[in-house]
């Protein structure tokens, strides 16, 4: 890492430094390891399912990005249509190697219409600039369900699988080097099965000939930053899988 690189990440409070070797053994990226952590953890929330018109699955599967999108932003597939102020897409670089998916967005993500721009958020750019990686550039950045869970909850079974359709095309149109699962949704979406991420994390999983991995989400890593080491662990694995073809 220059020096310059390293002024930045410290004017930016990315102090102490996690150092990155590379295979020379050569420093060359780092990750904040004393964020805040006052992200308020999810709250359980009462709201019921109710019958809403599904998405057209096999009519997702062949959208270009432009159609897609305009049918993300008018989906009423599920109940978290209601209470949303607009879905959230997806954000980045449509040819990207690097494909990150959190849960759902936040109440900073429903307003501004971009994922992860909150609190965890600045975390997940924390870890991109450790990676030598800018949001936009060679990442793409997605959530499992597009519109925001109320008071954050943990979205439902039903609503992931409604709004499935819609990660599996973004998935399809880039096809990246890697796929990174943000948390337990995430990964439960993208592997199709129940997992643990302290059981699954350091593993290789495949989805449609594409590697996937997973570890914590970044709002998991605001309340127990003791587990940041974990997770820069699996950046590093994860940056492995990438330069070696996945
Ligand atoms: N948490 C997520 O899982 N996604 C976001 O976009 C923001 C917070």
């Amino acid at each position: 890492m220059n020096l310059r690189r390293s002024a930045i990440l410290r004017e930016m409070g990315l102090t102490p430094l996690w150092r990155l070797r590379n295979s020379a053994g050569t420093v060359d990226a780092a990750i904040d390891v004393n964020a805040s952590s006052s992200e308020e953890a999810p709250e359980p929330d009462e709201s019921s399912q109710s019958a809403h018109p599904s998405a057209p699955a096999s009519r997702v599967a062949e959208m270009d990005w432009q159609e897609l999108e305009e049918t993300i932003h008018a989906c009423r597939a599920c109940v978290l249509c209601e209470k949303r102020t607009q879905a959230v897409p997806g954000v980045g670089d449509r040819q990207a190697r690097w494909m990150f998916i959190g849960e759902g967005p936040g109440a900073e993500e429903d307003r501004r219409g971009e994922p992860f721009v909150g609190q965890a958020g600045r975390l997940l750019d924390h870890m991109l600039t450790a990676l030598g990686l800018k949001r936009g550039e060679d990442v793409y950045i997605a959530n499992a369900v597009k519109c925001r869970p109320p008071l954050n909850r943990t979205p439902e079974a039903a609503e992931t699988a409604a709004c499935a359709p819609f990660l599996d095309r973004q998935i399809a149109l880039i096809r990246p080097r890697l796929l990174i699962a943000l948390g337990r949704p995430a990964a439960q979406v993208l592997l199709g099965r129940e997992i643990s991420i302290g059981a699954a994390r350091g593993k290789r999983f495949e989805r449609d000939g594409m590697p996937v991995i997973v570890t914590y989400h970044p709002a998991y890593l605001l309340r127990n930053p003791l587990d940041k080491g974990k997770a820069w662990e699996d950046l590093c694995f994860a940056r492995r899988l990438v330069e070696e073809g996945g």
